[in-house]
């Protein structure tokens, strides 16, 4: 039997939300009162709230019912028309996961290790200590740029154009204004241009491990038209940056607030491999991912109707004390860390989450290897939307323990 719609229909899309830091009571809120709730009006027309972590489990495990294609909108909130395969249904989906899957195998992982670590202490030895800097832009911003040039094999003297184009494809907002979305098209055209003379060039020569190559070179990928060419890189590119660098700022923030944290990893630093999942728990770096149903079907006691938008609250679940006790305390021996949604779930889960992993742990082992400590100096500046959840900048200034 279904219970009536209930009366919470909070529209948790608004920015200010994510800008002033507020989305934590309110989803508290949700979990307990209306886990599955219907928001009747927003910029983005009615949708529906999933916020408890086992019904979304649940809705990605019916990808059948729940479509991530984007002939029926997509995966974010707003109705993005990229045609990439995290937003394609099966069999695509599958055909071109399958291209890409190996780049982010364990043997082209351990391979990227090494120079991933070095890179990583490098820049870290360029860093003042005992002044002030932004940590976005110095550090996660950077190792996450050099990542994705390493991942794509990119000119690298270029590398900051991923950084930009990352930045534009993952800016949701400019799509409602004509203008800026004109702006925002052209952009991309020009990536998917720069980047044409990288596969063509790559198609010369014989297949190699880089993304590019791996496209290059298959059935699947290698003939796709400009459309899904542009959806694609952006897929790769957003997916592999944002994500990872907030992942970076948000561990700087969860062990200035909980610093009994760091100091455990500084006696220990053999927790790292285990603290890089809770910290990914803790900050989730996409607030969201979105499905359409397409058959009505019931949710936690409510009907959702075929071409309702469902929204899976990650940032939610992340929290959902059923699962983890304490939840806003960042705990890096958490025994369930890895239960954390941060990565989604099911066929759709994310194909980079062992690397973004392996940097966040790397990241801190070169810390403590340095015996930085880092405290945050100023007020963060949060991304003002509601899929990434992040951070623009972040004051900090590093000591050294003795
Ligand atoms: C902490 C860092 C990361 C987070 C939080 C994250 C999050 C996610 C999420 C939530 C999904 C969708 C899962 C679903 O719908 O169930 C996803 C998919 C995906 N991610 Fe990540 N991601 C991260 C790092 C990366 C990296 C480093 C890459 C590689 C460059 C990457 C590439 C992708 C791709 C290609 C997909 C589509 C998979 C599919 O549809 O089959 N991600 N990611």
């Amino acid at each position: 039997m279904t219970s009536p719609t209930p009366p919470l229909g909070i529209d948790v899309t608004d920015p200010a939300l994510y800008a002033e830091d507020r989305w934590r009571p309110v989803f508290a809120q949700m979990r307990t009162e209306a886990p599955v709730n219907r928001c009747p009006e927003s910029p983005f027309g009615p949708y529906w709230s999933i916020t408890r972590h086992a019904d979304i489990q649940a809705i990605e495990a019916r990808p059948d019912i729940f479509s991530s294609s984007y002939e029926h909108g997509g995966i974010t909130i707003a109705d993005l028309p990229d045609a990439n395969f995290i937003a394609m249904d099966r069999p695509k989906h599958g055909e071109q996961r399958r291209v890409v899957a190996p780049a982010f195998g364990p043997g082209e992982i351990g391979r990227m290790a090494t120079s991933i670590r070095q890179r990583t202490g490098e820049l870290l030895d360029t860093l003042p200590i005992d002044a002030e800097f932004d940590w976005v832009d110095r550090v996660s911003v950077e190792l996450t740029t050099q990542m994705l040039a390493i991942l794509f094999d990119f000119p690298w003297e270029d590398r900051r154009k991923l950084t930009f184009w990352s930045d534009v494809g993952g800016d949701i907002a400019s799509t409602f204004d004509p203008a800026a979305n004109a702006i925002r098209n052209g952009h991309l055209a020009d990536m998917t241009h720069y980047f044409d003379a990288l596969f063509a060039a790559k198609r010369a020569l014989p297949p190699s491990g880089d993304l590019v190559s791996m496209m290059a070179h298959s059935a699947a990928m290698g003939d796709m038209d400009f459309a899904e060419r542009t959806g694609n890189l952006i897929l790769l590119i957003v997916g592999g940056n944002d994500t990872t660098r907030n992942s970076m700022s948000g561990a700087m923030v969860a062990f200035d607030r909980y610093p009994e944290q760091w100091q455990a990893l500084l006696a220990n630093p053999g927790l790292a491999a285990g603290a890089a999942p809770e910290i990914i728990r803790w900050q989730t770096p996409l607030a969201h991912m979105r499905r359409t149903c397409l058959a009505d079907t019931e949710v936690g006691g409510q009907t959702i109707r075929a071409g309702d938008k469902v929204m899976m609250w990650y940032i939610s679940a992340n929290r959902d004390e059923h699962v983890f006790p304490d939840a806003e305390q960042l705990i890096i021996d958490r025994p369930n860390a890895r239960r954390h949604l941060s990565f989604g779930f099911g066929v759709h889960r994310c194909v980079g989450a062992r690397l973004a992993e392996m940097q966040v742990q790397l990241l801190l082992e070169e810390m403590l290897a340095r015996r930085m400590t880092v405290q945050v100096t100023g007020a963060p500046d949060h991304v003002a939307q509601c899929f990434t959840h992040g951070y623009a900048s972040l004051p900090v200034r590093i000591s050294r323990a003795g």
